[in-house]
């Protein structure tokens, strides 16, 4: 079996040219398959679009509370159980329904101009630019702005909070990125017990009301992990594909439908590249028998080239319709951030493409060596002015 010899867990695999033609013939010798991995020990590999829908829309056999991502190490993660991600039904909804107005579609739409004079203020300063890092200079300003604006973070220490998130994600080492996670913490707390005596309308002050303050920080956390590294590398390796398919460049500032245009680049990219779940009680699938304490992983790029589902799954479409990729998951734990994402993406290519005639490499792109967020670490570019 092919899985003997390819470990889905490293990844260096992701970053090889041929790892989706490789990963087309593992998924030919079985739709979920034992997979012995060097780091993370036995699991089962999920590689069809089915029956990644069938685990992730079964939160009751499968469960999150054990972790929901490799390489965080073996047994139960910080926070299990008491934050959105890693918790199960019903205490999962005690987590996410005090938020979800923040991130409904509707408030995505509402959030759209601010989102376009964001971008379209950061792309224009970049354009006078002979050097940029894509990774770094446009890929989470935005986000972490829209972040700090929907927590509701004070003017006075958004640049600080801007600083700590981006030395938690893009640290030059581990200690680096850790201590600054470190200093957000207790800065998240303390504004917690502040938005608790005098709430505002904003995500801090939803979870303060409702949730013991541990809870609130851990979710917190969530959310601002969730987004701003999801988008970053999604916006990054989206920009690297269209560099590489000048037509699908051409195709996005002449006729492309932007919100279609957004969900190929999603599938495409597949930056959350697994979701994992264990098994609750013994359950059969796709003919396996995966036991009770099992771990079942989902990998999301494999699920989103099924060929079953997608038409020439290789090919970037800017026009494929329908296309019902699975790169924010499935069921309970669908992405809360759906709708921000998208809005963030369609916004950030819909003003590239309008202000931006060629988007010219200086370098080969880096690739980080992760598998929960799989993107760049940077990609020098230079913006040419249409
Ligand atoms: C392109 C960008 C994004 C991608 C690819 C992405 C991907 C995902 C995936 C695959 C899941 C499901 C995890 C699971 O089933 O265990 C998820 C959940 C989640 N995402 Fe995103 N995400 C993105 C953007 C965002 C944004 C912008 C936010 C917040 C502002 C966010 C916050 C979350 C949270 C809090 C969860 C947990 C939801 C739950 O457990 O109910 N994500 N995301």
């Amino acid at each position: 079996m092919l899985l003997d010899t390819h470990d889905l867990t490293d990844p260096g695999f992701w970053a090889r040219e041929d790892a989706y033609a490789i990963l087309d013939e593992i998924r030919d010798e079985g739709a979920v398959q034992r997979h012995e991995s060097a780091k993370e020990g036995p699991l089962w590999a999920v590689l069809t679009h089915r029956e990644a829908l069938a685990v992730l829309g079964d939160a009751r056999s499968y469960s999150s509370q054990g972790g929901s991502l490799l390489g965080t190490g073996h047994g139960p993660p910080a926070g299990a159980g008491r934050m959105m991600a890693l918790s199960d039904p019903p205490k999962h909804r005690a987590y996410r329904d005090p938020v979800m107005p923040f991130f409904s579609a509707r408030h995505a739409t509402r959030l759209e101009d601010r989102i376009r004079e964001l971008t379209e203020q950061v792309v224009e300063r970049l354009l006078v630019c002979e050097k940029i890092d894509f990774v770094r200079d446009i890929g989470a300003i935005v986000p972490l702005t829209v972040m700090c604006d929907l927590m509701g973070i004070p003017d006075d220490d958004r640049d600080e909070v801007m600083g700590m998130c981006d030395q938690a994600f893009l640290g030059h080492n581990p200690a680096e990125r850790r201590a600054a996670h470190q200093r957000l913490l207790p800065y998240l707390l303390q504004l917690a017990m502040e938005r608790r005596d005098a709430p505002g309308d904003d995500v801090i002050s939803a979870l303060a009301t409702t949730l013991e303050l541990d809870e609130v920080v851990l979710n917190c956390d969530n959310i601002i992990v969730g987004g701003i590294q999801t988008v970053r590398h999604t916006a990054a390796m989206a920009m690297l594909a269209l560099v590489r398919h000048a037509d699908a460049w051409r195709e996005l500032s002449e006729k492309a439908d932007p919100k279609l245009a957004t969900e190929e680049l999603l599938r495409w990219t597949s930056v959350g590249l697994h979701v994992l779940r264990t098994a609750k009680a013994d359950v059969d699938l796709a003919g396996r028998r995966v036991r009770a304490g099992d771990r079942v992983v989902v990998w999301t790029p494999a699920a989103n080239r099924d060929t079953t589902v997608f038409k020439d799954p290789h090919r970037l479409d800017l026009a494929r319709h329908p296309n019902r990729h699975i790169a924010f998951g499935w069921g309970e734990h669908y992405c809360i951030g759906g709708p921000l994402a998208r809005t963030e993406l369609r916004v950030l290519f819909t003003v590239l493409s309008r202000l931006v005639a060629e988007v010219e490499p200086l370098g080969a792109p880096e690739y980080n060596q992760s598998i929960i967020n799989f993107g760049l670490d940077s990609f020098p570019v230079r913006l040419h002015r249409r």
